[in-house]
């Protein structure tokens, strides 16, 4: 056996000691609250926009998604242009991007896993070690998987030559780059995509209930590159615990980006509310998310009310005007559905 891979299963052995040694969730380590030295803020309203695009990003009648007309469109957002609906069917992948008019921004939302297979895939984020070096980020190990499916799969060229697209329309708007679960780790490697490597110099990311990607110095260079990030925690969410982060070695394991915001339920009945607690600079803020033990899915489901999974039962089912088509994984052929960004459009609304 390599030496290497010997010692990361000594590590893993130490690791998995530690766990069952702490009685699960690991408080009170590595507390470094830096409080009120951002310059970016928390904004709920943008939260419930975003939360928007990120459950409809979830439909699997592509036609409907991609006018706009999908039950999860209609209602909230008005002002939406879509400009392409990807579908990346051999690896059951799928996000979309457009512009939202409101905000004058690029929207890119990426989808999470579907329902029936979150269990498994939840299970396996537990077994998970960092097994990637970061490229042009020294000592940055992130989650092969996630990086893979998005730097290596029909998404990144789709999304970037629709960047160009629409800005080559619209000029200079800033982009927002959102998705939920494991959608959230996708949008994490799309925004730091966008400003290392096509040079842009306003991308802001807001996810929800995404699970950790890389190492507490790929967070680091992360915040760098991305000052305006908002990670969404919702009170016992099982998905942003995962894969496992130790406070014993917080520089080895995985470990989050700030910021996050934990959405956390008070009362009961009558009285019930939801405060938005913003969280330290750290991305382990020990007294938000992770001062619960995360067990829930039916809270990965609900953000602020609005469900975040498929309409359907079946993995990487997907639907076209023309016919119900059922794919599963292995199966080629990925679909771009796309159009022109409208400048008519934008000449009314401004
Ligand atoms: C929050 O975002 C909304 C758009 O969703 C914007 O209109 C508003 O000005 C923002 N508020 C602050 C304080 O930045
Ligand atoms: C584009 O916008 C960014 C941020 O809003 C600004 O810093 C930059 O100078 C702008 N570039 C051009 C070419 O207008």
């Amino acid at each position: 056996m390599h030496k290497s891979r010997c010692l990361a299963l000594i590590f893993a052995v130490l690791l998995g000691f530690f766990s069952l040694t702490s009685g699960g969730e690991i408080k009170n380590q590595h507390r470094e609250s830096k409080h009120g030295d951002s310059s970016y803020v928390f904004n709920h309203t943008l939260a419930i926009t975003l939360v928007e695009y990120s459950s409809a990003v979830y439909t699997i009648d592509v036609s409907a998604l991609f006018s706009w007309t999908c039950a999860r469109c209609v209602d909230k957002i008005k002002d939406f242009e879509m400009v392409e609906v990807i579908v990346d069917i051999e690896n059951c992948l799928q996000a979309f991007i457009g512009v939202d008019h409101n905000l004058n921004s690029i929207i890119i939302a990426f989808r999470g896993t579907q329902e029936q297979s979150i269990k498994n895939w939840i299970e396996d984020l537990f077994s998970i070690q960092l097994d990637l070096d970061y490229p042009g980020m020294p000592g940055a190990r992130v989650h092969h998987g996630f990086y893979t499916a998005y730097h290596r799969t029909s998404l990144r060229p789709a999304i970037l030559s629709a960047v160009q697209n629409i800005k080559s329309t619209y000029g200079n708007i800033s982009i927002i780059v959102t998705g939920h679960s494991m959608g959230g780790a996708l949008a994490t490697f799309c925004a730091l995509d966008l400003v290392v490597n096509s040079g842009e110099k306003d991308v802001q990311l807001m996810t929800f209930g995404q699970p950790r990607v890389g190492n507490a110095v790929f967070a680091t260079g992360f915040n760098e590159y991305i000052p305006k990030a908002i990670r969404l925690t919702h009170q016992n969410d099982i998905v942003p615990h995962m894969p496992p982060y130790y406070s014993y070695f917080p520089t080895i394991t995985y470990h989050h980006f700030s910021r996050e915001v934990w959405l956390r339920e008070e009362g009961v009945g009558e009285d019930k509310q939801l405060i938005e607690q913003i969280c330290d600079d750290s991305g382990e803020d020990p007294t938000c998310s992770r001062s619960v033990y995360g067990n829930s899915l039916s809270d990965h489901f609900d953000y602020y009310g609005v469900e975040l999974y498929a309409d359907a039962d079946s993995p990487c089912k997907f639907i076209m005007a023309e016919g119900t088509e059922r794919y599963n994984k292995g199966v080629g052929g990925n679909i771009r559905l796309s159009r022109n960004p409208n400048p008519t459009l934008f000449l009314q609304s401004s």
